[in-house]
């Protein structure tokens, strides 16, 4: 689910946004779109010297203000549609954009003896017919304006009708495009990930326009939505980048806190201990004694979670542009959800930025893995003379290298 914004509507931008999402659903992603003209309503009503009310955030729609938004929703509509099916054309491929009477509204009526008169609220999102035309390789476009079934249309705030359709189709992700890439802290330092418990605290540190998105961030998690991510829609690759990388542009917004990689410090050498145990004691990992550990823990990286040492690697340097990587475990608790590769990567980061081009590795368990991930199984002469002296033949490892 994706709300695009329009914070930037130059014909660069939008094109290349269009480019992402015909190659994100090339690879099988299934998108749902709804278009927001929030910027370019406010940007009309300065222009023509109107008033615009609103009672709270809600802006008040009246019937000229409505037809307005009805000519600027349509002409966005066709406007994307002309620059998605170039984007289709380039690529090959002939996926329909389909819009149509998805949503169903409801006037938000009186509050507070303010009449809401045009302006409405999401009734009913048919995700069944969303999940027909997904199934059919469509991408579905959703405007924010909607009839209620006694076929009167209502002016709908764009995240609600993300949120809403997010949570009616169990989304994996709810993407909200804006003004601005990430959440910021209170020294004013990009967010890159939140998790739900600490959002409360630095909501107020951000503009309205991103506390509206982190509001509808955090309905969309609250009603089942696995992940949210909020993003600059001006930014070049934004979405990709977020998407298909580890390290995203904008910031990942999710209900638990997310695991982190980070150097190891002495104070995870309790969890460290914990999580190497069993591994040692199965003879996947070569026992290191606490002192041991402790005396190395520079060379170790931990993979954490609220506190909890979830994984492990440790990079030794060996020779001239040669290092070992050693000790990679993952608790098998959470075995399966790429923390290895998150760690694999992390150790191959930390290498290249020493300087190190060949990475080795020795295993008695994880040598198809290894292979999986590039490393190629080798002879022990292979290995620098320093680290062949140490070789252990009883345990026998698979000795496996890595350019990087
Ligand atoms: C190898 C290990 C680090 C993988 O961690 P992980 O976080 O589960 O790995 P990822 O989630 O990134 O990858 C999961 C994939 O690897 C596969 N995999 C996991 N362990 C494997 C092994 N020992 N051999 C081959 N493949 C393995 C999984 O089946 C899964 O494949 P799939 O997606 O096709 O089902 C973890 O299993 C482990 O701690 N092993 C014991 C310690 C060890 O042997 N370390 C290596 C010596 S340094």
């Amino acid at each position: 689910m994706v709300l695009l914004s329009d914070a930037d509507r130059s014909e660069v931008t939008l094109s290349r946004l269009a480019e992402d999402l015909a190659l994100l659903n090339a690879l099988g992603v299934r998108l749902v779109l709804i278009q927001s003209t929030r910027k370019a309503i406010d940007a009309y009503i300065q222009e023509t010297g109107q008033h615009s009310a609103y009672h709270g955030p809600r802006r008040i729609t009246d019937e000229s203000l409505l037809d307005t938004i009805s000519d600027l929703a349509g002409r966005y509509r066709l406007e994307f549609r002309g620059l998605f099916v170039r984007a289709e054309h380039r690529n090959r491929g002939n996926t329909p954009l389909i819009s149509g009477s998805f949503v169903t509204a409801k006037p938000l009526g009186v509050h507070e003896g303010v009449d809401h008169k045009l302006t409405g609220s999401v009734r009913r999102v048919d995700s069944e017919a969303i999940q027909d035309q997904l199934n059919l390789g469509a991408v579905v476009y959703l405007d924010h304006l909607a009839h209620s079934p006694a076929g009167q249309l209502y002016n709908l705030a764009s995240e609600e009708v993300a949120t809403e359709a997010a949570m009616a189709l169990h989304a994996d992700k709810l993407i909200l495009m804006g003004e601005t890439a990430t959440c910021i802290d209170s020294d004013g330092q990009a967010i890159s990930e939140l998790a739900l418990p600490e959002l409360s605290a630095v909501v107020p540190m951000q503009t309205q326009e991103m506390q509206r998105r982190l509001y509808a961030a955090e309905r969309a998690i609250r009603g089942g939505v696995s992940r949210a991510h909020v993003l600059d829609a001006s930014s070049d690759g934004a979405i990709l980048t977020e998407l298909m990388t580890t390290s995203g542009t904008g910031t990942l917004i999710t209900a638990q806190p997310v695991a982190t990689v980070r150097q190891a410090r002495f104070d995870d050498l309790a969890g460290l201990l914990h999580l190497l145990a069993p591994l040692e004691a199965v003879g996947a990992l070569v026992h290191r004694s606490r002192e041991k550990l402790e005396a190395e823990i520079d060379h170790f990286s931990v993979c954490e979670q609220d506190g909890r040492i979830l994984g492990s690697s440790a990079l030794y340097p060996l020779d001239q542009g040669v290092a070992e990587l050693a000790a990679l475990a993952v608790d098998p608790d959470k075995s399966h959800q790429s923390i290895g590769s998150r760690l694999l990567q992390h150790i191959e980061a930390e290498a290249k930025e020493q300087g190190i081009h060949t990475l080795f590795v020795l295993t008695t368990l994880a040598s198809d893995w290894f292979k999986e991930r590039g490393f190629i199984q080798v002879a022990v002469d292979e290995l620098p003379s320093n680290r062949q002296a140490l070789y252990n033949y009883q345990r026998n490892s698979l000795i496996l290298k890595k350019q990087i």
